[in-house]
């Protein structure tokens, strides 16, 4: 307990999946948390829940687009009102697309573009000046083993998760030169079970779907949402205070073959 304990926390994309399990996790561990979502409704669920179990004013709540970079103004504005402060980002909201490069439309490839990679941009341009008046802060992108290992038929979300990676040392760089406070890292899931997997599920079936994934990765299974919220709260904590410009794989060893 307590391995976050009076940060302040924005991660987006927290309705559901792995940005819940990352809000439950910091908040869980000390830290007061803005969720955000372009689904509002699911995010304001969240909140409800965190504070059910910790007590109001623990986490709060924001619908936001994250490729509305005018939004993103105020949410961060916003969201540091509400907490008194904000030290950690986590730049979850993310989605996938399958499709090789002949099959892939163009305007799903610039969407995920957007959605996955603007989106940090985004965020990091307008949470880092906020986040430099209140000693340590620790963005932490999330991109996957997607953005390490390519495949033929993920072309949109190869290209972005790989984007995503390097955005994140060039702005890890960048904040070690301007003060040094606030470090940036990216953390490289594996195949999760998340609601991202809804539709590989409806394919094969769950049961199937979670083997057939499983018997990819060395250590033979699928994760679990708090295998990445774990690694997400190593960064965000000060325990990781020289720890800046990596890619923290959370991946079972697939990429070790
Ligand atoms: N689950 C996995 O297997 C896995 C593996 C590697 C990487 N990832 C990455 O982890 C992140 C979270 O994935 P997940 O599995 O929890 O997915 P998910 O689909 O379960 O949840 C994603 C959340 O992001 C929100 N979102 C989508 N577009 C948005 C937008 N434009 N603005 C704001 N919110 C938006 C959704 O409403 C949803 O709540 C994503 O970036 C994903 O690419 C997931």
């Amino acid at each position: 307990m307590g391995r976050v304990s009076g940060k302040k926390a924005i991660i987006t994309g927290g309705a559901q999946g792995l940005g819940e399990a990352t809000a439950k996790m910091l908040a869980r561990e000390g830290a007061k948390v803005a969720i955000t979502d372009i689904n509002g409704e699911g995010a304001e669920k969240i909140a409800a829940e965190i504070n059910a179990e910790l007590g109001d004013g623990t986490a709060f709540a924001w619908q936001h687009d994250v490729t509305d970079g005018e939004r993103w103004k105020t949410v961060v504005q916003e969201a540091h009102d509400a907490m008194g402060g904000l030290n950690i980002l986590v730049n979850n909201a993310g989605i996938g697309s399958l499709g090789s490069v002949e099959d892939e439309d163009y305007a799903m490839f610039q969407k995920v573009m957007t959605v996955d990679v603007d989106s940090i941009f985004l965020g990091c341009k307008y949470a880092i000046p906020l986040m430099r008046d209140h000693g340590l802060g620790s963005i932490i992108n999330i991109s996957s083993i997607a953005g390490i290992i390519a495949s033929g038929n993920y072309v949109s979300y190869n290209t972005a998760k790989a984007a995503v990676r390097h955005l994140s040392k060039s702005i890890a760089l960048h904040c070690a030169k301007t003060g040094g406070q606030i470090r940036s890292n990216s953390v490289h899931p594996v195949f999760i079970n998340t609601p991202i997997l809804d539709r590989t599920k409806e394919m094969f079936g769950e049961a199937e779907a979670l083997a057939k994934l499983g018997r990819q990765i060395p250590l033979g299974k699928v994760g679990e949402p708090d295998d990445i919220a774990y690694a997400v709260l190593y960064l965000a904590s000060d325990e990781s205070k020289l720890v800046t410009g990596i890619e923290l794989k959370v991946d079972g060893g697939i990429s070790a073959m």
